[in-house]
């Protein structure tokens, strides 16, 4: 089949490189001139593991196209996806729609042929609807569906999660778009694709309800980890005690330092703000936002007490700037906030991250970003693990102890056993452990 995919980001590009993949013809489609340009160098403008080989192969293979030009990539395409951003509108948290409407007008504009439009951005309730009416005011010629198929692809693994899903949703009672979306998915799948059909708005509320349920999970279990700190119990085995039982799973309980990253965060408030619209407040999400944005900021208190009660003048050291790892997304990371508490605290703060560092410098001005953990922790009076990449699992304790103002790590990831950290003669805080 013959697809084009509008916006080249975090999504776009995966899920254009894995259509290819599958054999379709596709051509992904920015308007950042200089994005496309980087593309058909070869250059991949994000970084996400096993992406640059995905693309390189499909280019090759004559399948995968970029390109500036929307009209050039929808004629003729049988499918088009928008992958655009949805960011959350400033002042009130809403989701901005002002992309996805734009491309819709734009891809109208193009349409020739029966023509399936899908929206693969995260979009509240309705979006569907109102990018239905944009398409028909302007061509009310056009032969064409337009079908929600939400992404729940997770930055860092992406590939294989695009690949190996859980589940497809689709959203859409149209039979001939019904068709259309199954055969795309085929390849996915010979026996049994996980594709679950259901109307529009459904679908589109399954992708925040999904995410709000995440995050919930984690806000959970970081108010737990709260309780253990102050009752002297320990969060890793509660977690482990109550995600053996089937009904509430494993996954998603680990303490940290709040959930950040593209979507969590504005997808809750999007959905914060659905309800309240509907005369319908989702209570437990608007907590949740709150205790969750009130975290981050708190986390900088946690290495102001490792400190002994001020950061003033003293040198604290970073390690990790990414919102999780494996993946260079700055966007609402938890280090934003806890760097800027502790910068309001007095600190000079260094950092690291294996893949952050060119997104980080523009957000960070203030913080010395260094080339590796060790020249990161250079004259620190502590060191903070924010994200736990493969690379900080396994320290050189004695090189750290030598270069370090005072031997201190607080670890908001529990990456280390509290016990082997102190036996190497740190003072060791972790989260909801004691
Ligand atoms: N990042 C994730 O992990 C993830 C996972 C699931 C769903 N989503 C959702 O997918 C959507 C895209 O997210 P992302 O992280 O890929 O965003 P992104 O910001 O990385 O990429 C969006 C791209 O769209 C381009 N764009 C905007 N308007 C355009 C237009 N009219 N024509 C052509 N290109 C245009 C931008 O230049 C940008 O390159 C969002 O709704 C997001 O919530 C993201």
């Amino acid at each position: 089949m013959r697809l084009a995919v509008i916006g080249c980001g975090y999504v776009g590009l995966v899920s254009g490189a894995c259509f290819a993949d599958f054999g379709h013809v596709v051509t992904c489609v920015d308007k950042d001139e200089a994005k496309v340009a980087a593309l058909k160098r070869g250059e991949i403008p994000i970084f996400e593991p096993g992406l640059d080989d995905l693309v390189a192969a499909n280019v090759r293979g004559q399948r995968l196209f970029f390109s500036q030009d929307i009209g050039e990539a929808v004629r003729g395409a049988e499918v088009v996806f928008i992958a655009v951003g949805t960011p959350s509108r400033r002042g009130d948290g809403h989701a901005d729609l002002s992309f996805v409407y734009s491309a819709a007008r734009e891809i109208a504009a193009a349409l020739d042929g029966f023509t399936v439009v899908v929206t693969k951005s995260t979009v509240p309730v309705g979006a569907g609807d109102e990018v239905e009416r944009i398409i028909a005011e302007s061509r009310p010629d056009a032969d064409f569906v337009v079908v929600s198929n939400p992404e729940f692809l997770r930055e860092g693994a992406a590939i294989s999660d695009f690949k190996r899903p859980d589940r497809i949703v689709v959203g859409t009672t149209d039979e001939r778009a019904r068709a259309v979306m199954s055969e795309i998915y085929r390849p996915l799948n010979l026996n049994q694709p996980p594709l679950f059909f259901v109307d529009r708005r459904t679908s589109e509320l399954v992708k925040y309800a999904a995410n709000a349920f995440l995050a919930t999970k984690i806000t959970f279990i970081n108010e737990i980890a709260d309780l253990c700190e102050k009752v002297g119990a320990n969060v890793q085995d509660v977690a482990r005690g109550i995600g053996m039982d089937n009904r509430i799973g494993s996954k998603f309980l680990h303490a940290g330092p709040g959930y950040g990253g593209s979507c969590f965060p504005k997808d809750t408030l999007a959905l914060v703000k659905t309800g309240q619209d509907a005369d319908s407040p989702l209570r437990i999400i608007e907590t949740v936002a709150a205790v969750n944005e009130q975290r981050k900021r708190g986390m900088a208190k946690k290495v102001i007490a490792a400190c002994g009660g001020s950061v003033r003048g003293k040198t604290i050291a970073l390690l990790g700037l990414a919102f999780k790892p494996n993946t260079d997304d700055m966007r609402d990371a938890p280090s934003l906030a806890i760097v800027t508490a502790l910068e309001d605290a007095g600190a000079k703060v260094r950092a690291h991250d294996p893949a952050g560092m060119d997104q980080a410098r523009a957000q960070l001005p203030d913080v010395t970003l260094c080339a590796d953990p060790y020249e990161c922790a250079r004259g620190a009076e502590a060191l903070v693990i924010v994200t736990e990449w493969d690379a900080f699992r396994a320290l050189d304790f004695k090189r750290l102890a030598e270069l370090m103002a005072s031997p201190s790590i607080v670890d908001l990831r529990n990456v280390y056993r509290p016990e082997d950290v102190r036996r190497r003669g740190f003072r060791y805080v972790g989260v909801g452990t004691s």
